[in-house]
């Protein structure tokens, strides 16, 4: 009886375990990121807020590949150069995105391509 029990809690355990992650794998769609890292505090679509719109930024980057080498930190900024001390700290917190997430802020951005 005891045995059964704790088999049973075990697989209770497991079970819970697996639920909370196949929660945190669902992938998390571009905006929410945009959103939840606060890049609305200085990005707007399509005014210039204290960064650049994004439709500005999807302009000079032309397509998503561009733009996911610099979040990838493998380019340097084409933008504003000259401003970019207001944008480096939150570009570092990019480059610790998964790949997936990464691609997903790249999409967000070209769905504002004009
Ligand atoms: C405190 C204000 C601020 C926040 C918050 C901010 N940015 Fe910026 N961002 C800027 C400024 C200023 C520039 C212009 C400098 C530059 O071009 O690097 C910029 C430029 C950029 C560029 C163009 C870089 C280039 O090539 O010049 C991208 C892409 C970008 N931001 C994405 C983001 C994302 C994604 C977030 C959220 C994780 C974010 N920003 C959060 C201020 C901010």
């Amino acid at each position: 009886m005891k045995r059964t029990i704790i088999t049973l809690s075990v697989l209770l355990v497991l079970a819970i375990e697996l639920g909370v992650t196949a929660v945190r794998a669902e992938p998390r769609n571009g905006r929410e990121i945009f959103e939840s890292m606060k890049c609305t505090k200085c990005h707007h679509p399509e005014k210039k807020v204290n960064g650049p719109a994004l439709t500005t930024i999807v302009k000079a980057y032309e397509n998503r590949e561009n733009l996911l080498k610099f979040f990838r930190g493998e380019t340097d900024p084409i933008v504003e150069p000259e401003r970019y001390i207001t944008m480096k700290p939150r570009r570092r917190k990019i480059g610790k995105l998964s790949e997936e997430e990464k691609k997903a802020l790249a999409d967000y951005f070209f769905g504002f391509q004009q």
